[in-house]
């Protein structure tokens, strides 16, 4: 049994996540809580090659199976090596994406079969699951304008406005269906990161 507490955050294209994983952790650690941040696909020396893969523009022709079993591939290395261990050590694990993201991205967003990812998923995580996960629900367009406005849009952000509505109704339909766990946080467009925070740290503080 692992003394851990993994913690999720998902959203859709520039959502706020990875800016709102620092803040997070800064926040538990002034509490006194020994954290570990870390991100999918990624994390690990095998899972960043992966993620160099999965999101190079220059790879159009991948499958949606393809792209399903390279994000497990990650998670699964990403579970081994980084997540498991820290876990069985007691730390406090905030992960930027995970399961949830195939099942809304691959699943919903690109039509692979939910219970295969699912299945494989059990397999690829070791049956570990987020005490929480935390879904930074920003309006579609706002979110893809936000991400794009800094750099050239990778092979995922790419894909079509269509695409990305199905993924974030996929966020929606887990968070319905998985109301325990799954949390979902509304973001305003005028929402400062601030307040993005607070309204997470809500969340937080129901599970500590
Ligand atoms: P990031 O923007 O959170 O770093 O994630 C990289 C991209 O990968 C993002 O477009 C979401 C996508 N993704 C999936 O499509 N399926 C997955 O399982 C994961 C973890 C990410």
């Amino acid at each position: 049994m692992s003394r851990g507490l993994l913690i999720t955050l998902e959203g859709g294209e520039g959502c706020g996540k990875s800016t709102q994983i620092r803040l997070l952790a800064a926040f538990l650690k002034k509490k006194g809580k020994s954290v570990f941040i870390t991100r999918e696909p990624g994390g690990t020396r095998v899972g960043d090659g992966i993620r160099k893969v999965l999101l190079d523009n220059k790879n159009k022709k991948m499958t949606g199976i393809c792209e399903t079993l390279l994000y497990m591939a990650s998670r699964a290395q990403l579970v081994q090596e980084v997540i498991a261990p820290r876990l069985k050590k007691g730390q406090i694990v905030l992960c930027d994406r995970w399961m949830d993201a195939t099942v809304a991205y691959q699943g919903y967003g690109a039509g692979i079969d939910v219970r295969w990812i699912r299945s494989i998923g059990d397999k690829a995580t070791g049956g570990i699951r987020p005490r929480l996960s935390i879904f930074l629900d920003l309006p579609l367009k706002e979110g893809l304008r936000r991400a794009t406005s800094h750099k050239k849009a990778d092979r995922m952000e790419q894909k079509n406005l269509a695409f990305h509505k199905k993924v974030l109704e996929g966020y929606r339909a887990i968070a319905r269906s998985d109301a325990r766990r799954f949390k979902r946080v509304s973001i305003q467009i005028s929402d400062s990161v601030p307040t993005v925070h607070d309204k997470i740290k809500k969340e937080i503080l129901h599970v500590l």
